[in-house]
């Protein structure tokens, strides 16, 4: 068994060794001469961190640089790592190797690339969601690595934010729901190796205080428990093996010294047993950037005493080592509490198989496993295709139009579509093209040949083209970065997009806009074309998925994970808004798209709601069945989401809350009746006067239950 074997081991180990464990270093900023530049690590280099201080992890955080992006490098990369921490280290202990794969393996060069997870969100489809994550762990293992720094589970509404189109939206069911997915997809892939997903960022991380990425959040224990938490316990529930720890502060406490997140709702109210690791730096963060430490040994000593078992590259290896023991002289941590992160560690390597599997076959990481699920990366992307404006039908394309314009600066980059965390940590690298389909390619591939494609490259020769021609697809939108950089505080198209929507709308002739973002964005002058579609950051397969929904080869089938704003400075922006005396909840939801919104090339009708009973007990999970149907010509996909209000409720309770959600084929004139459950978790809030300490409990009373323009009212006893 492994508990046997784990306390076999750590009865073995030094004081050293196990402090080496609980530290995990980044492969480009190994100290001094131990770079990974593509060729070899030094001897000394590998000694450094793998022996003498022990290191349980190494990672590769957005990418380790140009130099190792071929599968195959980088699969030896990792086994050169590996060979030498088994080798050479006294107790032959594997490290575990992280990386950033959020959206495929990102990190190399060749692999898939999945739409990141906002559009992915919009899917509202939970299986894609786990075979996009297999996928990806297949990738990933087949380059050695074991650790999935994915998906990333934090609740985004405010749209300045530049970590949002790294979510899945704004919902906390929806988010949930998908964050599960994606961690069993990750876990159960099946690869080379097993991969462990990472729940992250713990807790809070998608409530920066004013927009901008780290800023302290500060948020009722209400809202903390009712709204931002759900979502990572429904992944956790679902097996994760790891969490990674909100570099942010919530209610004054950093997230990473946090006992009540780190410990009492982790451990102890959630059970969750793997792996918390901090963000990066973030251990030390605790003394120079917030303060809440004299020195470094009080800041390793109030984050490991919080709960954290690893420290995401720390000051260095060294440091960490010389810091937590200088913590342990100063009684500031116990050796019992160090013991207990190990044990977790170590079972997390036996769990994964790591002492009898540590390496990989490098030969074997290759297009064959990296790049095999193109196929799967164009479902993805066509699946999150948001279809908002279809005035008088102007898609499909019809197969008669005699020529097409495509204009816009993001018709034809391919590095554009794809956001950060992408081969390199800001995006794509420059000098490196990612393979795949950009808008005009796709537009050309399926084009009919009666039909002619003119790429408009200025904005005059725009205008001029589009006078005689029969459409133009004008393609906007904004670059994706990460952390930090991405931050900006105006969710708005650019004044020199806005001014060429413009000109393009004047000719009269029909517009239809693509926008290649991972925000919404306010549209200002160029709202207003015919058609809009919101197609995200969707990956390399996107060309072609916007090609497929513009001609109609897929009938989109998208819903807004997000509320899309009218306005600027509307933030934070999401639809569950609570009543107010001044604002309504329909004023103080400004939203040009509502949550859920999405056209579709058939017609649907939501025909009845019914309970299974018309009481329940406050423990009970409700059943309900909606009838739906498709009533036009073409088969499609149906999202199909269940909101609840109540009458009357102690707590202030949204006009409406997403608490089921089923996505359903409808072939042309079908009729289903869809059953969906909604869990006592979906209708328990948190009770209570002001500070909202208390546990979260469902309310007796009615609570109505919407599916389209239908309702049924259950009354809880
Ligand atoms: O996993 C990431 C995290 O999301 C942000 N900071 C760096 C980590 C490792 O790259």
């Amino acid at each position: 068994p492994i508990d046997v074997r784990v306390n076999d081991l750590l009865h073995r180990m030094t004081l050293d060794e196990k402090i080496g464990q609980m530290d995990q270093i980044s492969v480009v900023n190994m100290q001094g001469d131990c770079q990974w530049s593509g060729g070899a690590f030094t001897e000394s280099c590998l000694n450094n961190v793998l022996v003498k201080n022990a290191a349980g992890s190494v990672l590769s955080g957005g990418g380790a640089g140009p130099s190792v992006n071929t599968p195959e490098n980088w699969a030896t990369m990792v086994n050169t790592v590996q060979q030498y921490a088994v080798k050479n280290s006294r107790l032959h202990i594997p490290i575990l190797y992280g990386v950033d794969a959020v959206h495929g393996h990102n990190n190399v060069l060749g692999a898939t690339v999945f739409p990141q997870e906002i559009g992915m969100g919009s899917t509202w489809d939970p299986s894609l969601v786990k075979d996009a994550g297999a996928s990806t762990a297949r990738a990933v293992a087949a380059t050695g690595i074991d650790w999935n720094f994915a998906p990333v589970t934090d609740i985004a509404r405010d749209q300045r934010w530049g970590r949002y189109y790294e979510t899945f939206g704004e919902d906390p069911l929806l988010s949930g729901t998908l964050a599960a997915s994606a961690v069993k997809g990750i876990q159960d892939a099946g690869g080379a190796k097993n991969v462990a997903a990472t729940v992250k960022h713990f807790a809070g991380y998608g409530e920066p205080g004013n927009g901008h990425d780290r800023v302290p959040g500060d948020v009722s224990l209400r809202y903390l428990q009712d709204t931002l938490l759900p979502s990572y316990k429904q992944a956790i529930d679902a097996g994760a093996k790891t969490v990674m720890v909100n570099s942010g502060a919530i209610n004054g406490i950093p997230a990473t010294a946090s006992h009540y997140l780190l410990t009492d709702v982790l451990r102890k109210q959630w059970g969750f047993d793997g792996v918390v690791v901090s963000d990066w730096q973030d251990v030390r963060a605790l003394q120079t950037s917030y303060h809440v430490a004299a020195d470094y040994p009080e800041a390793i000593a109030k984050a490991v005493n919080a709960g954290l078992d690893m420290a995401m590259e720390p000051y260095d290896a060294q440091g960490w080592s010389d810091g937590l023991k200088a913590a342990l002289q100063r009684h500031l941590v116990s050796v019992s509490r160090i013991d207990q992160s190990v044990r977790r560690i170590l079972t997390l390597k036996f769990r994964l198989g790591l002492f009898e599997h540590p390496y990989v076959d490098a030969s074997k990481a290759d297009s064959r496993v990296l790049g095999a699920d193109t196929g799967l990366a164009r479902q993805a992307a066509d699946e999150s295709q948001v279809l908002l404006r279809n005035d008088g039908n102007v898609l499909p394309i019809s197969r008669q139009a005699k020529k097409i314009v495509v204009a816009g600066s993001y018709a034809d980059d391919i590095n554009d579509q794809v956001g950060g965390w992408t081969v390199g940590w800001q995006g794509v690298p420059d000098g490196v093209t990612l393979p795949g389909t950009t808008v005009l390619q796709g537009i050309k591939k399926v084009a009919p040949s009666g039909t002619q494609v003119v790429q408009a490259k200025t904005a005059e020769d725009a205008v001029t083209q589009a006078q005689d021609a029969d459409l133009t697809v004008v393609v906007v939108g904004e670059k994706a970065a990460a952390e930090g950089s991405a931050d900006s505080p105006r969710p708005e198209l650019s004044a020199d997009q806005q001014a060429l929507v413009k000109s393009l709308k004047a000719t009269g002739k029909p517009v239809v806009t693509v926008v290649l973002a991972g925000r919404p964005l306010v549209l200002g002058d160029a709202d207003g074309t015919q058609g809009l579609l919101m197609s995200w950051l969707p990956g390399s397969e996107g060309g072609n998925a916007v090609a497929d929904v513009l001609f109609g080869a897929v009938n989109p089938s998208g819903r807004l994970n997000v509320s899309w704003p009218k306005d600027i400075g509307n933030e934070p922006m999401y639809y569950q808004q609570l009543p107010g005396t001044n604002a309504g909840p329909e004023s103080s939801y400004d939203a040009d798209y509502p949550f859920g919104a999405g056209l579709s090339y058939t017609t649907y009708s939501f025909d009845a709601i019914k309970a299974g009973s018309a009481t329940a007990r406050t423990g009970d999970t409700v059943k309900l069945k909606v009838d739906v149907s498709n009533s036009g010509d073409r088969a499609g996909d149906l999202v199909v989401p269940v909101y609840v209000s109540q009458p009357s409720s102690d707590v202030l309770a949204p006009s409406r809350k997403l608490v089921a959600f089923t996505k359903v084929h409808l072939d042309a004139g079908q009729s289903r009746t869809v059953a969906l459950s909604v869990p006592p978790s979906e209708l328990a809030v948190t009770p209570g006067d002001i500070d909202g300490a208390g546990k979260q409990q469902v309310a007796a009373g009615p609570y109505v239950f919407t599916a389209g323009g239908h309702t049924v009212t259950v009354t809880m006893k």
